[in-house]
């Protein structure tokens, strides 16, 4: 069983989200099916893909204009929610320490967080991504109970079009399965993210330590994410 999650980004409709769910129904897979929406889009809609959110406050409640709670986002039946996506940490300034307060929060209220960690192009160029993975998946994610997932991103590759080789994916995913083991963490889940589609997902979730993929454009239509799903039993 593999864990295939989309991320819709601030992309769809409502009705193409019950689109989606329509089209899901018709396939048979053992894998688990998440789909990680706006936020308006959540509001109790159920089908085969259970519902996530994409970000979550690191605040309980209080005058935090525009922001939304775990408890609210349970409340409006989200059962997951992606903390920490490198566009957040790009654009909003989330740090590893906000993204472990916010995974914190989701954890209190019955939400699964999806912990993303990953390394820009800079980075990588300074020979940093297992440094910036190492403190990613230490600083972000929360010690203690409750079920996580962790996304590797390589941020450079996130809708580039590009993925990291195979090799790079396996000595990524083995070092954050090992940390992630060394904090009695060590079933968490580790999806691969950045530019999945169908044609490179079989492969990719066939590397060790790979339980499943975190996919963004190609989660968008049922004909590209269908095939993704049903790449690997
Ligand atoms: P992509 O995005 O699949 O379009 O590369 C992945 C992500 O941002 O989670």
């Amino acid at each position: 069983m593999k864990i295939i999650a989309g991320n819709w980004k601030m992309n769809g409709t409502r009705s193409g989200l019950s689109e989606m769910q329509t089209a899901l129904a018709g396939v048979n897979t053992e894998n688990r099916v998440i789909l990680c929406v706006p936020f308006t889009f959540i509001d109790g809609t159920t089908g085969p893909a259970a519902i996530g959110a994409q970000d979550v406050s690191e605040h309980d409640h209080g005058a935090f204009t525009g922001q939304v709670s775990a408890t609210m986002l349970a409340e409006a039946g989200a059962k997951y929610v992606i903390v920490g996506h490198s566009e957040r940490r790009m654009y909003n300034g989330d740090t590893n320490e906000i993204v472990r307060h916010k995974a914190e929060m989701a954890l209190s209220a019955g939400i699964t967080p999806i912990i993303c960690v990953g390394e820009t192009a800079e980075e990588r160029d300074a020979g940093k991504t297992l440094e910036i993975i190492e403190s990613g998946v230490r600083e972000s994610v929360p010690m203690g109970n409750g079920d996580v997932i962790v996304a590797y991103e390589p941020r450079w590759a996130i809708g580039a079009g590009i993925t990291p080789s195979n090799d790079d994916i396996a000595t990524a995913h083995k070092m954050i399965a090992d940390i992630l083991e060394s904090m009695g963490r060590g079933d968490t889940p580790i999806l691969y993210g950045a530019s999945v589609k169908g044609a490179n997902a079989a492969e990719i979730m066939s590397i060790p330590h790979v339980d499943g993929v975190l996919v963004g454009g190609a989660s968008l239509k049922s004909d590209d994410f269908i095939p993704i799903i049903t790449a690997i039993k």
